[in-house]
């Protein structure tokens, strides 16, 4: 192979890796500092590099400083040098999947437009989206090159 020629990996392919993003989700909403709230989120952020950085609520007594699970897990991923991602996992206590919230869709569409989003409950059930879908027409990088 020539130096520098990019090797496609579908991450994703592996049901296994779907698994053990759904645990490490799961794991993470255990750790969730919600006292406020009492809703545990949690997250593992999968990066191109096949690394998964995981992150949860963390609530705050000033409650506009809460930082959200997804938002810990990429600022987490960042700050080890991890800009890339093939999808999040997210983990609640809710009846039903839940996906990111706005603020969140925005921060992740930044590294990664075509990101797959995987949602989780405790007791089984799973969605699955892509950031395209969950937010069409975004405000991107591209778009301050538009002035
Ligand atoms: N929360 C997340 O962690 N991620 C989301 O995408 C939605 C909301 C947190 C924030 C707050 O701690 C709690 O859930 C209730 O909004």
């Amino acid at each position: 192979m020539a130096v520098g020629e990019r090797v496609t990996v579908d991450l994703l392919g592996d049901a296994r890796t779907i698994t053990m993003l759904r645990e490490r989700a799961l794991a993470s909403m255990d750790r969730a500092y919600a006292p406020y709230s009492n809703f545990k989120v949690g997250a593992a952020l999968l990066g191109s590099d096949g690394s998964v950085t995981e992150g949860c609520n963390v609530e705050n007594a000033s409650y506009p400083a809460t930082m959200c699970a997804e938002r810990t897990a990429i600022s987490g991923a960042v700050a080890r040098g991890i800009r890339s991602f093939e999808a999040i996992a997210i983990a609640t206590e809710a009846e039903e999947p839940t996906p990111p919230c706005g603020i969140c869709r925005q921060v992740l569409e930044e590294f990664s437009p075509h990101l797959v989003v995987l949602a989780f409950t405790r007791d089984g059930r799973e969605a699955r989206w892509t950031l395209d879908e969950l937010m069409p027409k975004a405000f991107t990088p591209h778009s301050l090159d538009r002035r």
